[in-house]
């Protein structure tokens, strides 16, 4: 057969077209919406900027700067504004420049005297000293010791606190290096400051044995000023224990709540000797990795107090071996040099990650709101029967969200970067994009694949917000405290990631760690190279979504089209699964053999009329060309039996053919299977059987090229209600490969010829018109592009009865040169408009013709209806089979006879004569003599059927 011109197909570019100048509108119209989708990221950035500014105030204030003080450092008796380490409070240090550190000895932890480990009523650890040490703050301090070899342990552990004379103390450094020195000050993550020298506290010196008054001050030089530092000396206990656990025991008494009468017994350090022998030195050290000052909110403790612990045993092993004159000199610890800072703290790098997610992830519900509104209003299955391709329509959402996306977070990370949120400043802008670019791809896939869950609105965005902020707070707590914990297996982490949402805040809590820091150290977050670090997760995300963009893109394609091609009645996933099943079903029924038909005997006899259509069929199915425009080839559809009931059978082979020029109505009764045939014409189910051929095009095939020219209008009006009348026209009709000149008249014509044009309702939004506007206007789409083939499903329900005609002239012009199905349920409408007439009853054409011919065939008859007093109703039967013997009464109610009267039987002229004798007779309130209507022959017909099929079950 041959494809016209019309029948080509509206281009890829054409479509693409005509849906990105609808995007384009629908986005001018959602103003408000796009309004407050950009001012949340701006109110959250300026949120943290306000807050950020808070914390600088407090910050910059002397408290944190650079302590200062006035020297006179060149000696000229006038002195100078020198601001240096030593004149700063430990609070004002970590801003202070420090070129060369200051050089400190290396301390032990000690604990204070108060919580140092004694003798208690309950526990039985051995040696420890009695309680009344602690009133005198004379308690020696405990070191556990333990290993393979007890008596080489015990000499070790006398060798570790050796007495040696504390004279010569001018060179502090070097004499406290041959000493054992602690301090029960607490360290800090930096050694730019020892705090042993600044709270007061007194240096301690652990020997064996301490002779009384013993205590003494040094000076301390640091740079200019010399601090007099008290120097006590405290007894060192080694006490032996059997074994690490009973080690562990003894600490795990001590520990934060103390032992059973309330006590902290704390223990200064502990060790293992394990196997160590004259050859091998191995040893395991305890120490009090959660010692630090409650008093302090910052004071994560460093580990700068272990070093000595280890100097001091493996003294203790080299003395035992070598001698008491063998010796490793432990003089100093030293911090790096750094340059002066301004103490700050980012908190925007700290709360970003959590609100920049929310910002990203704001998108997400509203590319989803529009893909499911498109699917919820049934517009994706309009804008398809009227030409446009899964593949352009994929495409342009795509793009169209891409951009959208796009300029949201270049919007986003422009107005954080000017506003000045280091987060977006410090790491390199080229991670940001790649890392956003590629996050909203996925998300963009994300929306695609969850809309074709989804079939109402509210129900999307609803999940849609739930997923947003619950993944939001779970990050927040779970994800980031696992990420933290650094045992934390990093495999899970990346299982953990796969979800897309907890990517993203892995991401974004990299680049605001990488920010936070690079604040802090007043240098720059992220950069590529930081890609390679152990510990930054920015490289799995990449892959990750990366990966998942690829995986996703084609899956989510692939059930959308699946989806979409499956009925108009959908409700989300388990629909999808059940027409997978169904097709499943059908191709098992398909090979098995037609157990239903084969077991049947063909009762049912078809009507001649019906007979006849069939073999129109087959003939013009044996020719290479033909004249018809539709053509139904024996049509069947069978929905199996759910739940072990039996196969229901839609429709049971109806053939059909029209030819270009021919209106066709179809009739029936609710239930019918009117929409199963329409649905299988219109290519959106698949007929079990049979085949439907438009223009000689087989629709199952050929479905672009026949949607290109084809019209619907369906039963509900499939329009969006941010659009006004004429821009669904100007739409549709892209679709239908109009432009230029040829459009703007296509639809000023079709708004004419709707009574749309005038009075600007072609201009209002949709949204807000009256629904006969929008039947109209939907039976306008239908006709536009001049299509070969229109099908209408109930046109003119609900329009007054002026539209109403208007509406039919419209159709009768349209009908020219088109075929057009039709589907009522109002008589007059389809004796008006269609040339020929066919009833559907239970799935099969019960008769075909013009109406003319079907009124005689199952009319024949004239209804004579009379209305008497109620004992005068014989009378009225008496009359009517005096007129003709076959009257049949088909209606009674309370004086109300109705009667039918065979035509061949009676003359117009005798029933007038006849009545009015019966007047004379008795009292006759009104009466009327009417020729058969379609709704009679309507009544009729599908009475029969169901007579019948009742009487074959
Ligand atoms: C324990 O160590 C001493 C050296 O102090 C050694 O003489 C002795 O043989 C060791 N004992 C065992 C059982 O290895
Ligand atoms: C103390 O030690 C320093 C060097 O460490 C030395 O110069 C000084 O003479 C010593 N003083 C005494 C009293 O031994
Ligand atoms: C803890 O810090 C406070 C000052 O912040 C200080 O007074 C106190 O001595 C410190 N305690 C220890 C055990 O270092
Ligand atoms: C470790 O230090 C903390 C904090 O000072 C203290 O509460 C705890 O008791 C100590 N643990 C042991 C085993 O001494």
């Amino acid at each position: 057969m041959d494809p016209s011109g019309q029948l080509m197909p509206a281009s890829f570019w054409t479509q693409a077209n005509a849906l990105l100048r609808k995007n384009i509108i629908f986005q001018k119209r959602s103003r408000k919406i796009s309004i407050r989708i950009v001012i949340f990221p701006i109110v959250l950035c300026v949120l943290l900027v306000v807050i950020q500014n808070l914390i600088n105030t407090e910050l910059r204030k002397d408290k944190y700067k650079c302590g200062c003080s006035c020297v006179d450092k060149n000696g000229d008796g006038s002195c100078e504004n020198v601001c240096a380490i030593q004149y700063s409070t430990p609070d004002q240090v970590d801003s202070c420049q420090i070129p060369s550190p200051p050089e400190w000895p290396a301390l032990l932890q000690v604990p204070r005297p108060e919580h140092r480990a004694v003798k208690t009523g309950s526990d039985t650890f051995v040696g420890l000293p009695e309680k009344s040490c602690r009133d005198s703050d004379s308690c020696p301090v405990t070191v556990l010791f333990t290993g393979q070899n007890e008596s080489l342990a015990n000499k070790l552990a006398a060798n570790l606190f050796t007495s040696i004379a504390t004279s010569n103390l001018s060179d502090y450094l070097i004499a406290l290096s041959e000493l054992i020195p602690g301090t029960d000050s607490v360290d800090r993550e930096t050694q730019f400051i020892e705090p042993a020298f600044f709270y007061e506290r007194p240096l301690y010196i652990i020997q064996p044995q301490c002779s009384p008054n013993s205590s003494l001050k040094i000076p301390i030089e640091i740079d200019t000023i010399t601090l007099q530092q008290d120097v006590e000396c405290v007894q060192g206990l080694p006490l032996w224990r059997r074994s690490s656990s009973e080690v562990n025991d003894e600490l795990f008494k001590g520990y934060r709540k103390g032992n059973a009468e309330g006590m902290i017994n704390e223990v200064m350090v502990a060790y293992d000797f394990l196997n160590s022998n004259d050859g091998n030195f191995h040893v395991n050290v305890w120490y009090n990795s959660t010692y630090k000052n409650a008093s302090v909110w910052d004071s994560t403790p460093g580990l700068t107090r272990v070093p000595r612990s280890i100097n001091v045993v493996s003294n203790a092993y080299l003395q035992f071996f070598k001698g008491g004159g063998v010796k490793m000199l432990f003089e100093f610890v030293k911090e790096m040099p750094k340059v002066a800072t301004q103490l700050s703290f980012d908190f925007s790098s700290l709360l970003g990650a959590l609100f920049f997610k929310w910002v990203i992830e704001l998108l997400f519900p509203v590319i989803l709101t529009y893909l499911v509104y498109e699917k919820q209003h049934k517009l994706r299955i309009m804008m398809k029967m009227h030409g446009l391709g899964d593949f352009p329509y994929w495409v342009i959402s795509y793009a169209y969200f891409l951009v959208l996306s796009t300029a949201y977070v270049l919007f986003l990370v422009i107005f954080g970067s000017l506003i000045g949120l280091k987060f977006f400043k410090l790491n390199d802008y080229s991670i940001q994009f790649v890392f956003y670019f590629t996050y909203i791809n996925l998300q963009i896939v994300l929306a695609f694949l969850a809309a074709t869950f989804f079939s109402d609105v509210k129900t999307a965005q609803a999940i849609a917000y739930i997923y947003i902020f619950g993944t939001g707070f779970m990050g927040g707590y779970l994800l980031q405290s696992f990420i933290q914990d650094t045992s934390f297996p990093k495999k899970w982490l990346i299982v953990m990631e796969i979800l897309p949402a907890f990517s993203l805040y892995r991401g974004l809590y990299e680049l605001s760690q990488y920010s936070f820091s690079g604040d802090y150290m007043g240098t720059h977050g992220m950069r590529w190279s930081d890609l390679s670090d152990s510990l930054n997760g920015m490289k799995d995300v990449l892959i990750i979504i990366v990966i998942e963009w690829f995986v996703l893109l084609p899956v989510a394609y692939y059930i959308d089209r699946l989806a979409s091609r499956s009925s108009i009645i959908r409700k989300g996933p388990v629909s999808i699964l059940q027409r997978f099943l169904t097709e499943k079903m059908q191709n098992y029924h398909k090979r098995s053999p037609r157990r239903s038909e084969s077991g049947k005997v063909f009762i049912e006899m078809e009507k001649p009329d019906v007979v006849r259509e069939r073999e129109v069929v087959e003939h013009s199915m044996l020719e290479s060309r033909t004249s018809h425009a539709i053509i139904c080839d024996n049509l069947k559809k069978v929905y199996p039996g759910k739940d072990g009931n039996k196969d229901k059978f839609a429709v049971k082979g109806i053939s059909l053919a029209l030819q270009s020029g021919e209106c066709f109505g179809l009739l029936g009764p609710n239930g019918a299977g009117k929409t199963s045939l329409i649905n299988m014409m219109i290519g959106l189910i698949k007929p079990t059987s049979g085949n439907t051929f438009v223009q000689g095009l087989d629709i199952q095939t050929d479905k672009d090229k026949v949607y290109s020219s084809m019209g619907v209008c369906p039963q509900n009006d499939m329009l969006w209600e941010m659009l006004t009348g004429k821009e669904h026209l100007l739409f549709y009709g892209r679709l239908k490969n109009l432009n230029g000149e040829t459009l703007v008249q296509a639809v000023d014509e079709s708004l004419k010829n709707v009574n749309l044009f005038y009075g600007g309702i072609a201009d209002k939004l949709v949204g807000k018109y009256s629904g006969g506007m929008k039947r109209r206007l939907s039976v306008a789409i239908s006709l536009i592009g001049d299509p070969k083939v229109v099908y209408m499903d109930e046109p003119s329900t609900g329009l007054d009865p002026a539209s109403r005609n208007n509406l039919w002239n419209v159709v009768k012009q349209a009908k020219q040169n088109r075929a057009i199905i039709l589907t009522t349920h109002s008589m007059e409408e389809a004796e008006f408009l269609c040339d020929r007439l066919g009833i559907i009853v239970d799935g099969s054409l019960q008769c075909i013709g013009n109406p003319k011919e079907l009124k005689a065939r199952f009319g024949g008859y004239y209804v004579l209806t009379m209305t008497t007093p109620a004992n005068e109703e014989q009378e009225v039967e008496t009359l009517a089979h005096k007129l003709s013997p076959n009257a049949k009464k088909i209606y009674h109610v309370s004086g109300t006879q109705k009667f039918e009267l065979p035509k061949q039987e009676v003359r117009i002229a005798d029933v007038f004569l006849a009545v009015n004798e019966a007047k004379n007779k008795f009292s006759v309130q009104a009466w009327a003599l009417a020729d058969t209507t379609m709704e009679d022959v309507f009544i009729k017909v599908a009475k029969g059927a169901g007579s019948m099929l009742e009487f074959l079950s």
